[in-house]
């Protein structure tokens, strides 16, 4: 089988730039806090890893593994953890990470989990956001980029496991 080269959507400087203001935005945002940054395994495991190093506070940095079974044009499918964090967030400044938004019952489920955990707040950052499909029941609060409806891997996505190591997002044009 002959390796596909995803093609370039957004390139890995302008990654950078946008991943140090979400750092910005969320260091004045809890100016003098302390927040718990809730990394969503595997997808978000590099845009969070370079998200940290943006934020100019205390962090504390905690990892949950999801998958999401039924159909993914349906609501109704059913999110199933993993491997949850290994300490509690009640009364924690929750900011959950997530590497893209499709539908929103990922997330959804994870913000409605951390209120119910008695976090003191609970924010969203995502790195990118499809809204065609979306049903988000709150807003994204630090969001990367939006992007149309394509299937993209690279920067910690991947396509059947594969090209989370690239630096870049691209899109995987022939073969699916
Ligand atoms: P949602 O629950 O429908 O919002 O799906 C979000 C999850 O689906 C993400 O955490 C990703 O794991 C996966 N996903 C959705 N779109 C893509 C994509 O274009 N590339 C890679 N993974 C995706
Ligand atoms: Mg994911």
């Amino acid at each position: 089988m002959q390796a596909l080269n995803p093609e370039v959507l957004i390139g890995e400087n302008d990654i950078a730039l946008r991943v140090e203001a979400l750092g910005k935005a969320i260091t004045q945002d809890f100016a003098g806090e302390e927040v718990t940054v809730v990394c969503i395994l595997k997808g978000a495991f590099i845009f969070c890893s370079d998200l940290v190093r943006a934020i100019d506070l205390p962090v504390i940095l905690d990892f949950m593994t999801v998958s999401s079974y039924g159909n993914s044009a349906q609501s109704s499918g059913q999110v199933k953890i993993e491997l949850d964090l290994s300490d509690s967030v009640k009364g924690k400044n929750v900011i959950i990470v997530e590497d893209i938004v499709d539908t929103g019952l990922t997330v959804n489920t994870i913000i409605k989990l951390m209120r119910e955990r008695g976090a003191k707040s609970v924010k969203l950052a995502s790195l990118l956001h499809k809204p065609q499909k979306s049903q988000m029941a709150d807003k994204i609060d630090y969001l990367g980029f939006e992007i149309e409806d394509k299937f993209v891997v690279g920067y910690g996505l991947d396509y059947a496991g594969k090209y989370r190591e690239l630096s870049y997002i691209g899109v995987l044009n022939a073969g699916i």
